[in-house]
């Protein structure tokens, strides 16, 4: 038996990811920020909704697609941003590519990314957005979305949560940093996981070379390994009106990632973007933020009928894409989820994620009396309070 034919359910595939990855890289993709407590929010905040049952509707002919930027995907799911990705796999974004472009689903390229924006646009296939975020040298990061658009990607996420950086104690703790630095502690760390070494470093180190981020300007593109190199710096004077620029930059969709009040998605849609993302980063910026789905209907109510409305942070099974596409986002994206494949087993592993979630999301939908997405509203959610 294959380690992919263990995993019956995301939890299988977390732990598998867990045993494959080194220490310090798992706790980098799995945790949150200071003390976990918007990862855990996210999720139990999703538990708390109920769904209710509805039965006798003829379910012999079902539909899960929806559209998204007027082009129809397969399932109300999209892959999100994660930089990095390639370490857990090797070219790890690529496989990710794969994995949504034969799912019928979009996937979102990090700047951050290991894998180059070319690579991805000449072997991704499907649909591709990118993300980017704004740096302290914005003709630097504003060159890279020129490059994003001469390439065809087709939205582009600027997110705007992240300013400050992050507070993740556990990284410290492992030795673990981006660049990595090769102390003592990651170094064993890494030698306890030969499978890894061999299969991703040792990978890169004879086709590529060492990996760097592929996308950034050549300042910056250091080895992975080099951990006192220089890295760009997030901009900490950033504001709206960055919005209103991208827009006149950007033809095609633009969306704004990690939007958690009423009154900054109303900002972002009146500078011109077309969507926004209900994202707190998956409990990875601020610790004390409030779970997505519990901000969900405030933003949808304020912007929902003038820009595509799409969630992120916690979601883990298909019923989570029931609740959020009932309370009014049109899609949600995932993250940690199809990391977890792409560290177990590369474009098969990220593959069988998008595939369990597919049968949740169908089974759920079934049992509330939904044929299509379109069904789907507020009526389906049981009474708040109910059963928690
Ligand atoms: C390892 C990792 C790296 C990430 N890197 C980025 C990034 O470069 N840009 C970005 O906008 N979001 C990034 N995110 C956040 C995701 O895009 C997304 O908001 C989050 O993972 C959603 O939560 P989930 O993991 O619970 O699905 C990252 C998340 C993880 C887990």
């Amino acid at each position: 038996m294959s380690r992919l034919d263990r995993c019956h359910d995301l939890d299988d595939m977390r732990e598998a990811a867990r045993r494959h990855l080194p220490r310090g890289l798992f706790e980098f993709v799995d945790r949150g920020a200071e003390r976990d407590a918007a990862l855990a929010e996210n999720v139990a905040a999703f538990r708390r909704v109920k769904l209710m049952p509805r039965f006798m509707v003829d379910l012999s002919r079902r539909d899960m697609g929806t559209e998204i930027f007027g082009r129809r995907i397969a399932l109300p799911l999209a892959i999100a941003p994660t930089g990095i990705a390639g370490l857990c796999w090797h070219q790890g974004e690529l496989a990710l590519a794969r994995a949504a472009a034969a799912f019928g689903v979009p996937f979102t390229l990090a700047a951050a990314s290991i894998t180059s924006m070319e690579t991805i646009a000449e072997k991704g296939g499907g649909r591709r957005w990118f993300q980017f975020y704004i740096w302290q040298e914005e003709d630097l990061a504003f060159a890279m979305v020129e490059r994003a658009r001469a390439l065809g990607y087709e939205a582009l996420f600027v997110t705007v949560d992240t300013a400050l950086g992050r507070t993740r104690e556990y990284n410290d703790r492992n030795g673990f940093t981006d660049p990595i630095s090769l102390n003592a502690r990651f170094l064993a760390d890494m030698a306890r996981h030969p499978r890894w070494l061999a299969g991703v470093m040792a990978r890169y180190a004879l086709t590529t070379g060492m990996p760097r981020h592929e996308n950034y300007p050549p300042q910056y593109q250091h080895r992975i390994t080099r951990g006192t190199a220089s890295a760009p710096k997030n901009s900490v004077t950033m504001t709206w009106d960055h919005i209103g620029r991208l827009r006149r930059l950007w033809p095609g969709p633009l969306v704004v990632k990690g939007i958690l009040s009423a009154d900054d998605a109303r900002r972002a849609v009146d500078q011109g973007a077309d969507g926004v993302v209900v994202s707190n980063h998956g409990g990875r910026a601020l610790d004390s933020a409030p779970a997505t789905i519990d901000m969900l209907p405030a933003v949808v109510a304020a912007v929902g009928d003038r820009a595509t409305v799409l969630l992120d942070s916690g979601v883990r099974h298909g019923s989570d894409i029931v609740k959020a596409v009932a309370m009014g986002a049109k899609a949600v994206l995932v993250g940690r989820a199809t990391l977890y494949g792409i560290a177990t087993a590369g474009e098969a592993g990220a593959a069988k994620v998008l595939s369990m979630l597919a049968t949740q999301f169908e089974k759920n939908m079934g049992y509330i009396g939904c044929r299509t997405v379109a069904e789907l509203g507020p009526h389906v959610l049981a009474p708040r309070g109910t059963g928690s």
